[in-house]
């Protein structure tokens, strides 16, 4: 009865939120194209508000007990090419651990082997050398930063769900969509159709009847509306298991983290002692230095007394 009701509230926001979304992505491209174009960006502002006013809730199934350490990485190791010498190693000698309590983001820049780490530390990829324990009843489920590469884009969302959880039945798996913002034709059309946000929530909705353990979600913001991130936070911050989350999205990260991994490639993975909000003004003042070098290479001959040090 409930689920009815909020598959009819749903279906209302769903249309508008489907419109909006895709304008969303038309501007994201528009902007990876450099067409920066300040109506469009009026256009977006007043979308975001719009979606501001909508509802849609991310809920994920809290999981039971499992004795600390859940995972264990010890010594590990890690080239794409086995034949590379070690210090080209993307990682060396990495040792840490995550339990069902944690709440990790991943932070670094681009191309430094946040993806990598993660994908080593749910299996997808296998350390050089070194060791990754897994708990044996450990369930992990994985948002991956390139879903959309993985998607069958001619089937439909149910159908891409039931092929995910044989166990489930059609209804239970609109059911779990309708959740996640999503209903009416969006259950039945072919996924080319959907916008980037409403693969993305076909993604969670998935995720949601995994019953995980551990989420890994790589980049889970990307097509996100910004009233689906909120609802993602909101579902986060409810969520009993581990979490861990590679985002440049530091509103989610102090929402929902409470530990910080710097991957740097510098072949290592540190854990930060202080808050996000320190890590980002340490990134801050490093940046003013350089910046403040390449001024100065550039001025020495104008004002010497407008050194800084
Ligand atoms: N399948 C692969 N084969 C060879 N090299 C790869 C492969 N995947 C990634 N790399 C390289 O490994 C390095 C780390 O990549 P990774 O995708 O883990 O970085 P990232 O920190 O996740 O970057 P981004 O912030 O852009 O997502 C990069 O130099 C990348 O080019
Ligand atoms: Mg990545």
């Amino acid at each position: 009865m409930f689920e009815k009701t909020l598959a009819t509230s749903n279906r209302t926001d769903e249309k508008s939120r489907m419109k909006q979304e895709k304008k969303l992505d038309q501007i994201q491209k528009a902007q990876t194209t450099k067409a920066k174009d300040t109506k469009k960006k009026i256009q977006a502002q007043g979308i975001l508000e719009k979606q501001k006013k909508s509802k849609i809730k991310f809920r994920f199934n809290n999981p039971g007990k499992i004795n600390p350490p859940v995972i264990k990485i010890s010594e590990v190791s890690f080239a794409f090419d086995k034949n590379a010498p070690e210090e080209e190693y993307i990682f060396k000698d990495v040792d840490q651990y995550i339990d069902l309590d944690s709440k990790i983001a991943i932070v670094g820049p681009n191309g430094a082997g946040k993806s990598t780490l993660v994908n080593l530390i749910t299996g997808d990829l296998e350390p050089t050398k070194g060791e990754i324990m897994r708990n044996r009843k450990l369930n992990i489920m994985k948002f991956a930063q390139h879903f959309m590469d993985e998607l069958k884009l001619s089937e439909n969302a149910i159908a891409y769900i039931t092929k995910n959880h044989p166990g489930i039945t059609q209804q239970e798996a609109r059911t779990a969509l309708g959740f996640f913002g999503l209903s009416g034709k969006t259950h039945t059309n072919p996924i080319s159709l959907l916008s980037g946000g409403q693969k993305s929530r076909v993604m969670f909705a998935n995720i949601s009847l995994s019953n995980a353990d551990i989420m890994f979600l790589d980049e889970p913001t990307n097509h996100l509306d910004i009233q689906s991130v909120n609802a993602l936070i909101e579902g986060l911050k409810a969520f009993t298991g581990g979490i861990v989350i590679i985002s440049h999205d530091q509103r989610l990260i102090t929402n929902v983290c409470n530990e910080l991994w710097i991957v740097e490639g510098d072949q290592k993975v540190k854990r930060y002692e202080g808050t996000f909000e320190e890590y980002r003004q340490e990134l801050i003042d490093a940046m003013d230095d350089s910046i403040f070098e390449a001024l100065g290479e550039n001025e020495t001959t104008a004002d010497p007394s407008s050194s800084r040090k």
